[in-house]
C-alpha cells in the first residue's frame, strides 16, 4: 500500500507487520526523518521523493492508499489532481483512506479553529477549509464513508477506485 505525504513516518507504527508499505513525500527533509524512523523501509528503498499530483508509479501499482493530514495542506486547485493520482495508482476496487482536519461546526470549536488557523498555516501550510470531500465526485472516485473520528474536527474519508467494465475483464 501507499502512504501519501508520509512526513516523518509516524503512521508506520500502526500498519500490520505483514503490510508492504511505500511512502512518498515532496519534502526531502521529511523523508530524511522518515528514513531515521523506519530504517527497514528505507533499506528496502520504499521511501520516494514525489509530488502526490504527479506520481511516478504505474497505474494500479497499489492495493490501497492512505494519507494523514496531506489534503488539509494541499491548496484547493491541487485537491482533484491529487485524488485522481491516488485513484490512478491504486487498483480498481482498492480503498483510499484520508485523515484530515475540517472546520468544526460547534460554536466554541469553530471559534477556536479560527484562532488556531494562523498557527497551523504557518507551521504546516494547513487549512481547515480544504473541503476535500466536495472534490471527490470530480476525481472519479467513489465516496464510501465519511466520518468524524475526533469530535467534529478530524474526519476520515474512505474512497474507492471504481471498477469499470473494462477493468473487471482485466483490460486496464
Ligand atoms: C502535515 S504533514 C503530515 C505528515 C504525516 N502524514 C503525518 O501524519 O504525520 C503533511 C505532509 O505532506 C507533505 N506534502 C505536502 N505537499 C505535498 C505534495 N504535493 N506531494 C507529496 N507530499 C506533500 C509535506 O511535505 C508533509 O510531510
Amino acid at each position: 500500500m501507499l502512504d501519501a505525504g508520509v512526513g516523518t513516518g509516524r503512521n508506520f507504527a500502526f500498519y500490520p507487520p505483514a503490510a508492504i508499505v511505500s511512502g512518498i513525500d515532496i519534502s526531502p527533509a521529511m523523508l530524511a526523518r522518515a528514513h531515521d524512523r523506519c530504517p527497514t523501509l528505507a533499506a528496502a528503498g520504499r521511501l520516494y521523493a514525489m509530488d502526490v499530483t504527479a506520481l511516478k508509479f504505474a497505474d494500479g501499482t497499489f492495493d490501497a492508499a492512505a494519507s494523514s493530514f496531506l489534503f488539509c495542506v494541499l491548496p484547493s486547485p491541487l485537491q482533484v489532481p491529487a485524488l485522481r493520482e491516488l485513484g490512478r495508482v491504486v487498483k480498481p476496487g482498492g480503498v483510499i483512506r484520508l485523515l484530515e482536519y475540517v472546520r468544526p461546526q460547534g460554536t466554541l470549536r469553530r471559534l477556536l479553529s479560527y484562532v488556531w488557523q494562523p498557527w497551523i498555516a504557518w507551521a504546516y501550510g494547513a487549512s481547515f477549509d480544504r473541503h476535500t470531500e466536495r472534490h471527490v465526485p470530480a476525481s472519479g472516485l467513489e465516496l464510501v464513508d465519511s466520518r468524524y473520528v475526533v469530535d467534529d474536527l478530524l474526519k476520515v474519508l474512505t474512497l474507492r477506485v471504481p471498477v469499470r467494465a473494462m477493468d473487471a475483464r482485466g483490460g486496464r
